[in-house]
C-alpha cells in the first residue's frame, strides 16, 4: 500500500487493488452498496476534533469548541463529535432537536443564525440549551416574551445565557457567498447597535449577557483576517466589561479553511495558529475562548464515489458523465468550488486524459470537476470526489426526483453502513392530490 500523497493526514492509500480509505477498499464498497455513495472516515473526524480540543485548552481549561452541525449533520458524527467534548452550534430548531436526538446534552448547545423563528425560541428555551447567539433586536424581544409565557408554566427557572453577535466589517478574503463578515451582509450586530441591545440585556432579570460571538465567514485560509476581526471583538468586549456584563467567553465562530487542493496544503493554517489568532479577542485570561468549527473538523474525512455512466467526446471536450451531480454535491454548481477527483480502479500506467466530469441533472451547472486529469475511463469506472465530508451530503437535494445516496462510515477499519439510500416513493409520500 503507498499513501497518496494528495491529502496527508486523510486516510487514503492505493495499491493495486485500487484506492482505499482506512485500509477499506473503496471498489469493495462501491459493489455492495452502488453509488452515488458517501463514505467517511470517522477515525479522521474524531482525529481532528480532538485536536482543536487540545489546542483550544492551552487558552484555558474551560475553552472548547462546538461544532457546526450544518457541516455533517448525520447523528452517528454528531455522537462522535460529541464525544471527544465539542458542544454543538446549530442554526435551526431542527438542528436543536437533531443535535439532542444525538444524545447531546442541551447545556451544549448554542444557538446561532439569523431569522430565529419564536417556534425556534421557545423550543431553544424550554429544552434549556446552553445560549443564544443574538444577531437582531427581534431576538431579544421574541426571548423576553418567550421567557414570559414560558415562565407562566414555569419551565425555564434557570437565567438564559445570550452573546451578542458582531458584525465587524472584514472581509474574510474568501468566496462571496461565503463571506459573512461585511457590513453589508445580512450577519450579525454593528457595535454601535449591540451596545444598546447590551443595555437592554443587561436590565433584563432573565438575560445574562454571558459572551460575545463573531464569523466572519468560511473557508478562510489568511488568519489576517481572523486576527482584524478579533482585535474589534476585544474592543466591543472591553466595553461591554465597563458596562458591567458578566462576559465569560468570546467566541469567534468556525471558518477555518481546508486544502481542497493538494497545492492548497501548505496554506492551510493549524488548528494552534487558528486558536492563537481567535483568543487575540480575549480582553482578559479569566474569558474563555469558543469556536464553531464545521467545515476544519469534517470535510477532509468524506468522498463521494460516483459510477461512470458514460463517456462521451464532444466537439471540444471529452465528458465523463457520471451517476453522482449537483443534488449529491452542490458545491461545484453553488461555487464553482473545486473538488479533487481520482479514479478508484487500479492505475496501470501513469497516462491520463483530461475529462469535464458532469452529473446527470438537467442542468449545465451541475458538473462535478472540469478539465480533471483521469487515467483513461470506460462506463463502470468508479471515480472518487474528495474533501466532501463537510457541506456535501448536508446540501443534497431530490432534485429530478432523484434519491439521496447511502451513507458508510469507517471506524477502526471497519465499515458500517450508517444511512440507507433514500426509498422513492418516499419523495412524493406527504404529497396530495
Ligand atoms: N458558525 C456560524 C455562525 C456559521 O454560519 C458557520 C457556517 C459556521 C460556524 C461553520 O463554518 P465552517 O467552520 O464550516 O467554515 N455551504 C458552504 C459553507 C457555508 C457556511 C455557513 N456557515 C460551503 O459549502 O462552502
Amino acid at each position: 500500500m503507498v499513501p497518496i500523497n494528495t491529502f496527508p493526514g486523510s486516510h487514503f492509500t492505493r495499491d493495486q487493488h485500487g484506492l482505499s480509505l482506512s485500509g477499506v477498499s473503496l471498489l469493495q464498497l462501491s459493489k455492495k452498496h452502488g453509488t452515488p455513495l458517501y463514505v467517511y472516515d470517522f477515525d479522521r473526524i474524531r482525529q481532528r476534533a480532538s485536536e482543536l480540543s487540545q489546542a483550544l485548552k492551552t487558552v484555558s481549561p474551560t475553552s472548547r469548541a462546538f461544532y457546526a452541525v450544518k457541516a455533517l449533520s448525520h447523528l452517528a458524527a454528531l455522537k462522535l463529535i460529541s464525544s471527544e467534548g465539542l458542544g454543538m452550534d446549530v442554526v435551526s430548531g431542527g438542528e436543536i432537536e437533531r443535535s439532542l436526538a444525538a444524545g447531546v446534552k442541551a447545556k451544549d448547545i448554542v444557538f446561532s443564525g439569523v431569522a430565529k423563528s419564536r417556534a425556534e425560541i421557545e423550543l431553544g428555551i424550554s429544552a434549556g440549551i446552553g445560549c443564544f447567539n443574538i444577531e437582531s433586536p427581534h431576538e431579544i424581544e421574541l426571548l423576553l416574551e418567550s421567557l414570559q409565557s414560558q415562565g407562566n408554566k414555569n419551565i425555564g427557572a434557570e437565567k438564559i445565557n445570550v452573546a451578542l453577535r458582531i458584525n465587524p466589517d472584514v472581509d474574510g478574503h474568501t468566496h462571496a457567498k461565503i463571506n459573512t463578515g461585511l457590513a453589508d451582509t445580512k450577519f450579525g450586530l454593528s457595535p454601535v447597535l449591540a451596545m444598546t441591545l447590551a443595555k437592554k440585556i443587561q436590565a433584563s432579570p432573565q438575560l445574562v449577557l454571558a459572551g460575545v460571538s463573531c464569523h466572519i465567514g468560511s473557508q478562510i485560509l489568511d488568519l489576517a483576517t481572523i486576527k482584524q476581526a478579533a482585535k474589534q471583538v476585544r474592543q466591543f468586549a472591553s466595553a461591554l466589561l465597563q458596562l458591567g456584563a458578566p462576559l465569560r467567553h468570546i467566541d469567534m465562530g468556525g471558518g477555518l479553511g481546508v486544502a481542497y487542493r493538494p497545492s492548497e496544503l501548505p496554506l492551510v493554517p493549524s488548528f494552534l495558529d487558528w486558536v492563537n489568532a481567535a483568543k487575540l479577542s480575549l480582553p482578559n485570561a479569566d474569558i474563555d475562548l469558543h469556536l464553531e468549527p464545521g467545515r476544519s473538523i469534517v470535510a477532509d474525512s468524506g468522498v463521494l464515489l460516483t459510477r461512470v455512466i458514460d463517456v462521451k467526446s464532444g466537439e471540444k471536450k471529452a465528458f465523463a458523465l457520471v451517476d453522482a451531480g449537483m443534488t449529491e454535491l452542490l458545491r461545484p454548481a453553488l461555487y464553482d468550488a473545486y473538488h479533487h477527483i481520482e479514479s478508484v480502479e487500479p492505475l496501470t500506467n501513469s497516462q491520463t486524459k483530461a475529462y469535464d466530469v458532469v452529473g446527470p441533472v438537467c442542468e449545465t451547472s451541475c458538473w462535478l470537476g472540469e478539465n480533471v486529469a483521469l487515467p483513461n475511463i470506460i462506463s463502470g469506472n468508479i471515480l472518487a470526489i474528495m474533501t466532501v465530508g463537510a457541506y456535501g451530503m448536508s446540501m443534497a437535494s431530490n432534485y429530478n426526483t432523484r434519491v439521496r445516496p447511502a451513507e458508510i462510515a469507517i471506524e477502526n477499519k471497519i465499515p458500517r453502513m450508517i444511512r440507507k439510500q433514500e426509498v422513492l416513493s418516499s419523495l412524493w409520500e406527504s404529497e396530495h392530490f
